[in-house]
This record gives structure tokens, sequence and C-alpha cells, in this order.
């Protein structure tokens, strides 16, 4: 917590000291974890995992603790830590007291804080009985009993959640407490009264009480719901105090803490309604972000309990764009999170009193990932059949996928992202690859419109072979320019190479291939030559590797050739009989090329 305590350096042996004078198995019994003897050890119900048999054993000749259910383990003060929700700091603090260690450097101002934060704390737990009594007491806390009967609170949650009552008077609370010994600074810094000209009067009046616990269920401060629509704000809440600061606490974590470990997910609720009746089904993993909006502090205290966040935040427009914000904190914060979608206009509060607990169950169970929540978001927002919305789209996706650190999660992603989009996967790869991604799968490793060869025709291949083979090869260059034209070729960029090659072969010279990638213009076909270089690789047939290129070369220009005749034919209404005598000649000289090679030309 972001409490202003004094930073306090503990030394090595004391840590030391209060590690081995801990009792390991006596300290886990204080948590509430039942152990029986087991040989030398003890065992009992693992408190991080649901379990029916124990695995949880503690060893009190090695002084630790280990589960073999779900293999969490540590010592007295990483069992303290985990199971209690407590800082290193809090929880060397808290054993030390056990042990009536006193930690050092904890100077005057330290304890005078200590004993601050104590009287504060004091006051505020004598302010959640107080109001929790007048609630109970007959005449004074009807009106609000019948309004949290009407909404289906039961006896037993109100009396578990200690809802409070202010009723109408402005100085209730300024007299009990004084009455008590408390004095009206405390109350003024615990933000349960106000002190102004006329005295001092009760922050809160007419208004149910929710007390608000942090993580360790000390009382911290107070959310107070007004009883009618007249009287605003609908809540008002405790200032700011040493106690109670909003973006420290999660409403309800103490309760829910023991049922998120044992989950190892939580629900995410906007309210403290929500948060309390879900409870009351049942559902205990709950905890309410009270309607601020998440705050780092927030996620990473979440993130000492679970790993995984469910948000389930009111079917509105800002239910909506809340949770696209708290989604980005928490993935930041580095744990899994997904939303659940409820219906326009519902609330998890609405939802399960109408519907029950095992469809609102079944409805965070479809809780969708962070890919599915973003097209969600794109679809209500926009058109996503137009295309330029739909390339947008694609960005801000691709963005999210970049972000995602595990290789086989990203490529569930984009599959899923690919499929809702209507698009291709290679289409999200390729971008991805773009926007700097390294890892791709195999065939998406590559740049788009770069160098890579895309799907490319048989005959660019055969083109392409050709060319790479004379650049490895530049002796053979002036047989094929005998042979054949560059400009029979119909990958541009090959034309142009094999154009440079042709000018650069004189006198039946073989090319310095080096020399032409140091004259050559352009960058990108130096780049072309260079590449090929490099992959030269030993070829002993080669002659018949190149003659082969050539025969299917010749084979593709006759093709051409006949399609040429006969399309001319069809337009211009030539001659029939020589087009016809054409065309035989053609196929003639096609079918020989294929019985009798390299020796037939046109
Ligand atoms: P909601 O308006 O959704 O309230 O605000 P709710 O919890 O569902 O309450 P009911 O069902 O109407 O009684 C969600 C949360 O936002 C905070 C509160 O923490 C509330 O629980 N809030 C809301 C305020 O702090 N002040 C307000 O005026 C309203
Ligand atoms: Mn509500």
């Amino acid at each position: 917590m972001n409490r202003t305590r004094p930073k306090i350096q503990v030394p090595r042996e004391t840590i030391d000291e209060i590690r081995s004078r801990s009792d390991i198995v006596e300290v886990i019994s204080e948590c509430g974890i039942p152990l029986r003897p087991a040989g030398r050890d003890y065992k009992g119900l693992c408190p991080f995992h649901d379990e029916k048999t124990p695995s949880f054993t503690v060893s009190v000749q090695k002084q630790i603790f280990y589960c073999f259910g779900c293999q969490t383990g540590g010592n007295v003060i990483s069992f303290v830590q985990k199971h209690e929700g407590k800082s290193f700091m809090e929880t060397l603090e808290w054993l030390a007291e056990r042990l009536n260690i006193s930690l050092p450097n904890q100077d005057v101002r330290g304890s005078l804080n200590r004993k601050r934060f104590t009287a504060l704390e004091e006051l505020n737990r004598f302010a959640v009985e107080y109001y929790h009594r007048q609630l109970l007491t007959e005449n004074i806390g009807t009106p609000a009993l019948k309004y949290l009967q009407q909404r289906g609170v039961q006896p037993k949650t109100l009396r578990l959640f200690q809802l409070g009552y202010a009723n109408a008077a402005r100085r209730n609370l300024v007299k009990v407490a004084t009455d008590e010994g408390f004095t009206i600074q405390q109350l003024v810094d615990a933000g349960l009264i106000k002190d102004e000209a006329r005295g001092p009067q009760d922050r809160f009046w007419n208004r149910i009480l929710f007390p608000i616990q942090n993580e360790r269920g000390v009382p911290a401060g107070f959310g107070g719901r007004a009883l009618s629509e007249e009287h605003q704000p609908k809540y008002l809440n405790s200032p700011a105090t040493i106690l109670y600061n909003k973006s420290n606490i999660l409403y309800n974590l103490d309760k829910a803490r023991q049922s998120i470990y044992k989950k190892q997910t939580v629900l995410l609720v906007e309210g403290y309604m929500d948060a309390l009746m879900l409870y009351q089904y049942g559902i205990e993993n709950v905890v309410a972000s009270s309607g601020t909006s998440l705050s780092e502090n927030h996620a990473s205290l979440l993130k000492r309990f679970t790993p995984e966040v469910i948000i389930v935040y009111d079917g509105d427009a800002s239910g909506f764009q809340a949770a696209q914000r708290g989604l980005h904190r928490l993935l930041a914060e580095g744990l899994r999170v997904r939303v659940a979608l409820l219906p326009q206009g519902e609330d998890p509060d609405s939802f399960a009193r109408q519907h029950g607990a095992a469809a609102f169950t079944q409805l965070t169970d479809k809780a969708i990932n962070l890919i599915e929540f973003q097209i969600q978001a794109a679809i209500q927002q926009q058109n996503i059949h137009r295309t330029d919305v739909k390339a947008q789209v694609i960005k801000e996706i691709n963005a999210t996928l970049l972000n995602i650190k595990n290789r086989v999660e990203r490529s569930e992603y984009v599959k899923y992202a690919a499929k809702e989009l209507h698009v291709d996967v290679s289409v999200l790869w390729h971008e991805l690859r773009d926007l700097g991604l390294k890892e791709a799968p195999a065939p998406y490793r590559t740049r788009r419109n770069k160098t890579a060869p895309k799907k490319s025709s048989p005959r660019a291949q055969i083109e392409t072979q050709l060319i790479e083979a004379l650049i490895q090869n530049p002796e053979l260059i002036p047989y094929i320019k005998s042979q054949f034209h560059y400009k029979d070729l119909t990958e541009a960029h090959l034309v142009k190479i094999a154009q440079l090659l042709w000018d650069a072969c004189t006198e039946n010279e073989g090319v310095d291939i080096q020399n032409l990638i140091s004259e050559c213009p352009d960058e990108k076909l130096r780049a072309l030559i260079s590449n090929a270089l490099l992959r030269k690789m030993p070829s002993p047939n080669l002659q018949a590797r190149v003659e082969g290129c050539l025969k299917k070369l010749r084979h593709f220009l006759l093709q051409d050739l006949e399609q040429r005749v006969r399309s001319h034919a069809l337009a211009e209404g030539a001659d029939e009989m020589e087009t016809l005598e054409e065309l035989v000649k053609l196929s003639n000289q096609r079918r020989a090329l294929a019985a009798y090679p390299f020796h037939e030309t046109e």
C-alpha cells in the first residue's frame, strides 16, 4: 500500500532471526489452516488451490511448506506474504510483533506514525460498529433496512458486510465518538466529519454505508449510498485519508481473496452492490473498482493474488469504455484478462438477480479475450464491413497482437482475428512482420513487397532459375545469349538483369559479376544479383538444368505466339487459311520441342 511510512532497512541478521524463531507450523495454523501431523511433517488442505485430499505439506525440520498439488512452496515469510497478501516489510513487521522482536531503525517518527495509524484504525472500527448498530436498531434503521430488503440483501449478508446506516441527523457520530474518547482532529483525519464554521458535522447522513476494508480487512473508509434519487450524489465516499486511497483499495478484496486464490481468477465489477450481491449468491471471488478507473496499483494488487482477471462492467457505453481502459492496465501488469459483456442496461447485480447465479457464471465463463473484445469494440463503434474501417481495425488489433509475449497464444489470436475479420491469416502475419515482429511462423517470416518471391507462376520460376544460374555461372551467358532475347522474359526485374548480363557480355567472353554489381545503378537489382551469388551452390548437373530451363521457356514462348495468332485472327477477321497454317506450324514446333530437345529454334 502506498502509505507514507518511513522507509525501514532491516538488517540481514534480524530477518534471519525473525525467520528462525517463527515456527512455521504455528504461523500457518494461526492463519487459519488446520494442519495434522503426518510422520515427521504436517499436512493440510492447500489454501492456494481447491482440493479435497491434503497435499499441502509443512516440514518442521526444514521450516518450509510445499503443496504437491499446485507446486506452491516457500518459507514462513513467503507463506505470510502470499496468504495474507502482505508486502515483505509488512510480513516482517507482523512476524516481529508476534515474537516481540523490535525492528531496528523504527525511529520515533516511525512509531508515532504507527500510533496514528492504529488510532485511526480503531476509530474506523468504532464507526463501522456504530453505523451497523444504527442500521439494526428498530425505528432508526427501519427505512434503510427496508430499502436493502427490497433490493434482495439478506440479513446474513448485511451482517457479513457490516452495512451501516447514518440517519438524517448531522452530529451523531461527532457526539458518540468524542464521548468514546476520540478527538475531533482524529475524526477529521479519518474523513468521518467535516469541521465547519457552524461546528463539526458528520460527513455521512441519510445514507446506507458500505464499510470499505483494505485487503487485510482493516477498515479504511466508507461508501455511502443515498436512499432516494433526489439526494445527490448517489454515492458519497470517504475522502482520501492516510488509510483510504481509492486507487489502492478494491472493495471486497479482504473477503474475496481466499476464493480468488483457489479459483485463480477474479471477477472485477464496478459497484459495491455488484460485489456484495454476487458474494451473497455464492460467487465469492469478486472485487469492485468502485467506479474509479482502475489504477496501476489496483492491477499490481490483484497480481499478488491471481494470474487472471475477468472484467464484468456494466452493460452501457461507459462500462464498455471503462472495461477497455481496465483491460490495458491489467495486461500491462502481465495479467491474463477477459471481459464478460452484460446485456445493455444490466449490471452484475441486476443480471444475477433476474437470471440467477448459474446464468451469471455462464456469462463469465464465456468471457471474451482482448482480441474478441477489440473486434467487438470496433463492431460497436463502426461499420466493420467497410474496407477502410477494416484496415484501421486490423492496425489496432495488430498493435495488440504485437504485445502478446506468448507465441502460441499470439498465433491463436491471429487465427481468431483473421477469421472474425474475414481476412487471410497471412495478411495479419505480414502486417505484424512489417511492424517489426521477428518470430512469425515460417511461411510469413519475410516482409511483403520486397524481394521475396510471392507465389510466382511456373514461368516466373523457370525464368528466375535460369537467371540465377547465369549469375552463378557467368561463363554460360554467351551461349544463352545466342539462343534467347532478354525481352522474351516476362518478369520485369529479370528482364532488367538479363539486359545487364547480355550487354556486359561482349565477344563471347564471360561476364565479371562482381564488376556488374559495382556498376549496376539500380539498388534493387544489385541486391537481387548479390542474393543470387550468395546462394551459390555447387551444381554437378548445371548444364542439364540450364538446358531444361531453356526448353521450358521456348515452350512458353511458342504458347505465347499461338495465343497471339489466335486472338489476332478473332479480332481482325484475318485470312482464316493463313491463320490456320500458322497455328499448325507453331504447334508442331512445340511438339517437336518436347520430343527433341535443343535442336529446334524458330
Ligand atoms: P453505479 O452507479 O453503477 O452504482 O456505480 P451501483 O453500485 O450499481 O449501485 P446501485 O445498484 O445503483 O445501488 C458504480 C460504483 O461507482 C461509484 C460507487 O463505488 C458505485 O458502487 N460511484 C457511483 C460513486 O462513487 N459515486 C457516485 O455518485 C456513483
Ligand atoms: Mn447497480
